[in-house]
């Protein structure tokens, strides 16, 4: 049985749905956190050249991988470098399995605070609540984890049923113009705030002194998990581009949005930070913390507007965190459709429910349950979720990463490159030569470089 294949109505379309997937908790959570880490400004510098010599010329790779055989990860691999390549298909499609299992669990957070938030709103912030007590008071009760992770697959799964013009590229039509309107009015709010001027000093003003050799590969390993690259997340959307959009162009905005979104982000959690006295030092080493412990608080206490901001930015963080399952899924279910041969509604039912057993475990990871708060394989990372999430960002993206640059640069031909890249559509700025140069040479060697630091003992989760 050969059902048509879907496509994105539009460049738009596909635009706001590849954003969509890169825009996530990797922008509001993790990006702040290891600029924070690595002491802003420099490190800043290294991530944005990172993004511009590594993630563009990958990003444009996995989207005509995509394009050019109009099939998933595995099956579009195959195709392009060889039968042997679907194994690094089959190892992306694993990679967005395990991704999606526990990156749900951060996401059912977002639910619980917008919930708490409009309390708050509603009933007032109770005075002398340590933010801190709440937090471990939530991720401690395994019945409220499971619902809220639950409630979180369950519309994961109900986007993805609907497939990819009807579901996915709506949802996105939807949600990122009003995640756009949301943070517009959190950033004007923060730029008024005391800490705003101090924030901009900290993220914009490089000091090549305070940054180590770890940060730079850090700021490499983030580019990957930041624009959903490395495990096939964009090949399976760039196999609903048609022929008539611009693969370069579309590229090309995914990876500034994303850009901006992250900077916006840093620079409004910032301001609040730097705006209350006390507060930088009490951020904690975790980036869970900055997000849903220090800024819970802050929305009561210190930020102008913050009874409507403060639900608004658990909404945003819930809408981009779904944009991104929602990617994740359709990895996995579209390469169940398309080497399986199964319908799209049980596909995605089937692995959205199969994943969800795996979310199980990264869910009751908090909560004392034996092996699973306990497990420890990669040393210093106890507990499930930090087991997986260890495993996912410094071995399988990574590696996957490098594998899709080698494909690209090395494996296919000049010719069946050129001809997704240029065709017509392609904006002036793009020179072919470059991005062929920055394939073969470039993406692959600073990704080398990740792989050899991870394997001599660097962290990047
Ligand atoms: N890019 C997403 C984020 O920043 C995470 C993600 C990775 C989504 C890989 C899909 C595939 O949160």
């Amino acid at each position: 049985m050969s059902q048509p294949r879907d496509n994105w109505s539009s460049n738009v379309g596909l635009v706001l749905a590849a954003t969509g997937s890169a825009i996530g908790l990797g922008n509001l959570w993790k990006f702040p956190f290891i600029t924070w880490e690595n002491e802003g400004g420099a490190f800043v510098l290294v991530y944005l050249i990172c993004i511009l010599a590594v993630g563009l010329p990958i990003m444009m790779a996995e989207l005509l991988i995509g394009r050019r055989s109009q099939k998933s990860a595995v099956g579009a691999l195959k195709e392009a470098a060889g039968p042997w390549w679907g194994i690094v298909g089959g190892w992306g499609v694993l990679a967005g399995f395990i991704l999606l299992s526990y990156y749900t669990v951060i996401a059912g957070w977002s639910l619980y605070y917008f919930a708490q938030s409009i309390g708050w709103t509603f009933g007032g912030y109770p005075a002398g609540m340590a933010a801190g007590d709440l937090f471990n008071e939530q991720v401690g009760n395994a019945g409220l984890q499971l619902a809220l992770s639950l409630s979180f697959s369950i519309a994961t799964i109900a986007v993805v049923y609907f497939g990819v013009s009807k579901g996915i590229e709506r949802i996105a039509r939807i949600f990122l113009p009003i995640l756009f309107g949301i943070l517009l009015l959190l950033l004007v709010s923060a730029l008024g705030m005391s800490g705003s001027g101090e924030a901009m000093r900290f993220i914009f003003r490089a000091n090549f002194a305070e940054l180590e050799m770890s940060g730079v590969l850090e700021a490499l390993g983030h580019s990957f998990f930041t624009l959903s690259l490395g495990m096939g997340a964009m090949i399976t959307y760039g196999s609903y581009i048609s022929r008539k959009q611009s693969i370069v162009k579309a590229s090309g905005a995914i990876v500034a949005l994303d850009t901006l979104i992250a900077l916006v982000a840093t620079v409004i959690m910032f301001s609040v930070i730097f705006s209350v006295a006390g507060m930088s030092d009490q951020v904690s080493g975790s980036p869970v913390g900055m997000l849903f412990i220090s800024l819970p608080e802050l929305f009561y206490t210190a930020v102008p507007f913050g009874v409507v901001l403060g639900p608004l930015f658990y909404v945003l963080v819930a809408l981009a965190a779904l944009t991104s399952t929602i990617s994740l899924l359709e990895v996995v279910s579209s390469y169940v459709i398309d080497e399986h041969r199964l319908s799209r509604p049980k596909a995605t039912v089937l692995c959205g429910g199969a994943i969800f057993v795996f979310t199980i475990f990264a869910a009751l990871s908090f909560t004392g349950t034996p092996f699973l708060a306990t497990l420890e394989i990669f040393a210093g990372k106890v507990g499930w979720f930090s087991t997986v999430d260890h495993f996912v960002s410094n071995w399988m993206l990574p590696t996957g990463g490098f594998a899709i640059t080698l494909a690209a640069g090395w494996f296919m031909t000049r010719n069946a490159t050129e001809r997704e890249l240029v065709d017509g559509t392609e904006p002036r700025w793009f020179h072919y030569g470059a991005w062929r140069f920055f394939i073969r040479w470039v993406a692959p060697i600073a990704v080398g470089a990740i792989i050899v630091a991870v394997m001599l003992g660097r962290d990047f989760s």
